[in-house]
This record gives structure tokens, C-alpha cells and sequence, in this order.
């Protein structure tokens, strides 16, 4: 299976957000995890490098991938059985190297904020990704969101967003959220997030294997 992670929007939450899932499936959910970092930037393989020198026994690979490699990493993730591929995004969308990635994905998470900047960005991917996959359900995740502020166009932006996906319950904008790393979240994060993934789970990405 192949969940992409995208907004073209810069510090949308993408790595995190991947780190947090990749915990996740692994750890709660037992599942066979391997990270696909399609960053030119490689923050998540950079984190990797840093632990391996301190973890004997990975819980998942991560791998940094360059994007003319991924069609043929495609296939061996494909044909390895219950793998689960997560391919983290660029903040950008300005290669065709994107393209097969987007066309292969079963899922595509979209981690986007409110402000004007990245609601633009968001509906761009979208529009972007519905045409090169409309196979993929498109899951919205609104992220970094302050209790304390009221967000003026939060029902304009999801009667549009709504139009291409599912929006998920809110991610709360935490400190904690930078201690997330390669195979650890602290308990506090699980705590706050544990609803968003596990409806994320139980609804689309393992919906099959819990019913
Ligand atoms: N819910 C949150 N609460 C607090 N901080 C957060 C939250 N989500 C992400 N961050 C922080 O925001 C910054 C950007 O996040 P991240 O690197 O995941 O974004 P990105 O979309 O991968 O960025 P890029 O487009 O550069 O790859 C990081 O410092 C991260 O720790
Ligand atoms: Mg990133």
C-alpha cells in the first residue's frame, strides 16, 4: 500500500506528520512500515542517519529517494506483501519526477493549515493531485491549530476542500511536536493525536483488516 504525504505548502507538517504515522502503524498497529523520503531536502533521512548509530534493532527503514529511482523502488515495495510505503513530499511541486508517485498512491495525505497562504497551496495540490490520480481518497488534516484562535475562514475553506476529500478532526499546535523523532513520539503527542490517527486507520488506510 502507498500513502503519499503532500502540500506543496513549505512546513505544512508533511515529515511530521509522516514520523507520527510511521510510529504509529508500526508500533500500535504492528504493521510493516518503510519510509520513502522524496525531500530533496532529506530531513527525515538525516534523522535516520543520526539513529542508527543509537538503535540496534530499526523499526522501520527509511529510505532516501531520489526521484528518477522511484518507479523501480516502486516495484519492490509492490511486491513485497503488506508493506506499507509512506512517501514523504516535497514542499514544493515543480518536478515531473512527482508525477508517478502521485499516480501510484492508494491515499494521499494533505496536512494543510487555515491561513490564506496555505489554503491557496492546498487547493492547488488538490487540483493538481485529482487529475493525475483520482483513484486515491484525498484526506485532509488540519494541523497546528490553536484553541485560543478563532479562525475566520475555516467554513468557507472546508466547503471548498470538502469538494475534493474528507477533512479528519483537527492536530492540535503543540511544543511537544518537536520531539517527535525516527521511532519515537512522546506519550503526550500520542495522547493529543491518537483520535485523528486512529480514525485515519480504522476509516481508510486499515479499514479492510478491522472489519
Ligand atoms: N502540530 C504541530 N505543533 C507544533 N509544531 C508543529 C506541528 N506540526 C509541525 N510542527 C513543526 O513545524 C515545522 C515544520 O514541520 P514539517 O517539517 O513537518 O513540515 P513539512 O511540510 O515537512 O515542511 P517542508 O515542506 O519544508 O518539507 C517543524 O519544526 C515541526 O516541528
Ligand atoms: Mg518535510
Amino acid at each position: 500500500m502507498i500513502i503519499l504525504i503532500g502540500n506543496q505548502k513549505g512546513g505544512a507538517g508533511k515529515s511530521t506528520f509522516t514520523l507520527l504515522l510511521a510510529n504509529y502503524l508500526t508500533t500500535v498497529r504492528k504493521q510493516k512500515v518503510t519510509i520513502l523520503d522524496m525531500d530533496y531536502q532529506q530531513s527525515i533521512a538525516a534523522k535516520a542517519e543520526k539513529a542508527k548509530i543509537l538503535e540496534n534493532d530499526p523499526l522501520y527503514e527509511v529510505v532516501p529517494t531520489e526521484l528518477k529511482q522511484f518507479p523501480d523502488l516502486l516495484q519492490v515495495i509492490l511486491s513485497k506483501r503488506d508493506e506499507i510505503a509512506l512517501l514523504d513530499m516535497p514542499g514544493k511541486m515543480d518536478d515531473d519526477g512527482l508525477i508517478p508517485a502521485i499516480a501510484a498512491a492508494d491515499f494521499i495525505i494533505c496536512p494543510f493549515a487555515y491561513d490564506e497562504f496555505t489554503v491557496d497551496s492546498t487547493i492547488l495540490f488538490a487540483l493538481v493531485v485529482r487529475r493525475i490520480n483520482n483513484r486515491a481518497p484525498l484526506i485532509f488534516i488540519p494541523n497546528r491549530i490553536k484553541q485560543t484562535v478563532k479562525y475566520e475562514t475555516k467554513t468557507e475553506v472546508e466547503k471548498v476542500i470538502s469538494g475534493f476529500g474528507t477533512i479528519t478532526p483537527p492536530i492540535p499546535d503543540r511544543i511537544d511536536f518537536q520531539r517527535i523523532g525516527i521511532f519515537q513520539t512522546p506519550t503526550t503527542v500520542y495522547a493529543a493525536i491518537l483520535p485523528v490517527l486512529g480514525l485515519l486507520c480504522d476509516q481508510y488506510l486499515l479499514k479492510k483488516e478491522t472489519l
